[in-house]
């Protein structure tokens, strides 16, 4: 019940599959959130998640004054302290690599890398007492898969940036830690297949491919978020963790 007491946690990409179950599990936790996504519709729905526990702001990762206005908002609602940076914000695309455009390159890495280098950047001095940032990479990070290599760049160069941080925010006692989902049943990998006549066929091969020959859940992704997260985790840092269902196992 209290693994993330009076910790004061910014979830990212709060609207989507894996981050509204986020902030319900690390409310549940004792966290204060301040949830993030691109919809300013969004906030009544995810602040009634946890009602008292969670703020929500409505921010585009992918632009600085987006990455500005979620510091700030988090500065005022925490009291300037920051303990928790959740990055499960992201963007997929499946394209292959002779068609993927100079834009679709610079959204995917705007959006799913680039954004995390920033906006840890900004996070990092309110972390005065030491934090923990969690990102949210891929097992699309670690292996090739199909019309993904852009995906998978970006997802790669966040392993290497996880490990980075890891090594020059140890003295500020700040620990960077990623997970590497396989493929989780969210709007994400729905939205990917939606325009298919074979999507159903698509989906069940996606789960025949893990070790486990079914999609993971979100709880199963923010369960390591958390552990993460919490004090429990104390001698983990620049660590890259496979929550696949055995994907990449065999
Ligand atoms: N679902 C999967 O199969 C899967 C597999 C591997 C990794 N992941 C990663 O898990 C994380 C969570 O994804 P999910 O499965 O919940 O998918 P999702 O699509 O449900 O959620 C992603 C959220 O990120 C938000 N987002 C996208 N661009 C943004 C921007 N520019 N600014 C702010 N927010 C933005 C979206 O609005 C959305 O709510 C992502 O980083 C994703 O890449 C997902």
């Amino acid at each position: 019940m209290n693994r993330l007491k009076d910790k004061c946690a910014i979830i990212t990409g709060a609207a989507g599959g894996q981050g509204r179950v986020a902030c319900r599990m690390f409310a549940a936790e004792g966290a204060r959130v301040l949830a993030t996504d691109l919809e300013a519709g969004a906030r009544r729905e995810i602040e009634g998640i946890a009602p008292g526990a969670i703020t929500y702001v409505d921010a585009d990762v992918a632009v600085m004054d987006g990455i500005e206005k979620i510091v700030d908002t988090a500065r005022s609602v925490f009291g300037g302290r920051i303990d928790i940076l959740y990055n499960n914000h992201g963007v997929i695309l499946g394209k292959s690599f002779m068609e993927t455009t100079p834009e679709e390159w610079d959204r995917i890495h705007n959006v799913d890398l680039r954004s995390v280098y920033f906006l840890s950047q900004r996070v990092v001095p309110a972390m005065s007492g030491g934090g923990s940032i969690v990102n949210v990479s891929s097992i699309g990070g670690l292996v090739a898969l199909e019309n993904m290599t852009a995906y998978g760049a970006a997802k790669g160069g966040l392993v290497m940036l996880t490990r980075g941080m890891a090594l020059e925010l140890r003295a500020r006692a700040i620990r960077v830690n990623a997970i590497c989902p396989g493929v989780i049943d969210t709007p994400m990998p729905r939205n990917f297949v939606r325009d298919r006549p074979d999507r159903d066929a698509i989906m069940r091969a996606m789960a025949e491919r893990h070790m486990m020959r079914r999609l993971g859940r979100p709880h199963e992704v923010v369960a390591l978020a958390l552990f993460l997260a919490s004090d429990e985790s104390s001698f983990m840092t620049g660590s890259i963790i496979t929550v696949d269902g055995g994907w990449t196992a065999f």
